[in-house]
């Protein structure tokens, strides 16, 4: 069994069940008639779409857009990029409708940053947007690496990347630090035989799979310099900056205020001066860190309100981080300069 293979929760096989706004949404015919598979190629009582207004209300993807905008800080280029590839596509809707596109565009994409910095997040969205604008047929996600893909023994990788493909068809597959797969040092190599299946899946069945490929800026381009015939594929690359101070600062209280936290003012202070340390040290790994500091910070809550079991204890105590809460972290305690990852 895989390890690394997994469906996300809330875009998996579920998705496929969910109302599909682009194929039976507001605008579908009322007959009971399975939902059209095409938006864009209306059935007898369903109007053909002649504006962007249309193919908008009949795919419902600005409520996904704007949810990107909401829940992710900053990534201003990569959200711009997003609208400008759904606009691209919400256009072809109308071109199709007029019959004048002849094949599906390719929508195969590369996603380079640092870690944490929000690539399988948008990945997840973009692929809920391919979704219901009829690019893919269930919306989901697999995320994979080179160990899901490439097998260790002769003739164990071509099934490996085929059970993968196949997991993957109808939706998004995502692959994390996709280099790995090419490892020139080793002539033998099967990432190679992985990479070639890829590559013709890529081409043939564009119409029900888009790839995603993610990693580090640099190693990919030495990837695409090496295998030509995968940088050809990929017609869109996102490129996702690293996080200012601020906007780490901004990700922490969003990410408080969906688990039902607050930092107190002593606390907030404490958590800056946390960030601003933090950035500079060894394996600092943006949004992702963020995270890992806030549930550590829970978890030394909890521990100082276990510590006293006959005070009482209200709403305002359980939701509040308290400056000593984050105080007791390591970064804090071996000195300001000591580097970390705690
Ligand atoms: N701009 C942002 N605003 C709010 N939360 C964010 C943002 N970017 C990332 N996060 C959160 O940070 C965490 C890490 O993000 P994500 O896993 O998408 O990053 P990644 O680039 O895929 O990282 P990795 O390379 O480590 O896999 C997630 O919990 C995500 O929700
Ligand atoms: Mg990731």
């Amino acid at each position: 069994m895989s390890t690394n293979l997994y469906n996300l929760p809330g875009f998996g096989g579920g998705q496929a069940n969910e109302p599909q706004p682009g194929r039976g949404g507001p605008a579908a015919a009322s007959g009971g008639e399975a939902a059209p598979a095409d938006p864009a190629l209306a059935p007898a009582g369903e109007s053909r779409p002649s504006s962007v207004g249309d193919v908008l209300a009949q795919t419902q993807i600005e409520p996904v857009l704007a949810e990107l905008d909401r829940e992710l800080v900053g990534l201003v280029p990569v959200k711009t990029r997003i609208r400008e590839i759904a606009a691209l596509l919400v256009i072809d809707r109308l071109r199709t409708a007029h019959g004048l596109t002849a094949q599906t565009p390719s929508l195969h994409m590369c996603f380079t940053g640092n870690p944490g910095t929000g690539k399988t997040t948008v990945a997840l969205r973009m692929a809920q947007i391919l979704h219901r604008l009829g690019y893919v047929r269930k919306g989901h996600l697999v995320a994979v690496t080179r160990d899901d893909l490439v097998g260790q023994y002769i003739g164990h990788t071509a099934p490996k990347t085929k059970e993968v493909l196949k997991k993957a068809m109808g939706g998004v597959l995502f692959i994390d630090e996709a280099y790995y797969l090419y490892r020139p040092e080793n002539e033998r190599d099967y990432g190679q035989e992985a990479i070639e299946i890829l590559l013709q899946v890529m081409e043939n069945q564009r119409d029900d799979l888009v790839v995603i490929l993610a990693g580090y800026q640099d190693r990919m381009d030495t990837f695409f310099q090496s295998n030509p015939g995968m940088s050809s594929r990929i017609a869109h690359h996102l490129s996702f900056p690293d996080y200012s101070v601020d906007e780490l600062l901004s990700i922490a209280d969003l990410m408080l205020g969906q688990m039902n936290y607050h930092f107190d003012e002593g606390a907030l202070a404490a958590f800056r001066e946390y960030v601003a340390h933090r950035v500079q040290q060894p394996h600092f790994a943006n949004a992702r860190s963020v995270r890992n500091a806030l549930d550590r910070a829970r978890l030394r809550q909890a521990n100082r309100l276990f510590a006293d079991r006959d005070a009482p204890i209200d709403a305002q105590a359980l939701t509040t981080l308290a400056e000593s809460d984050i105080r007791a972290s390591r970064v804090f305690r071996d000195g300001l300069s000591a580097p970390h990852r705690s």
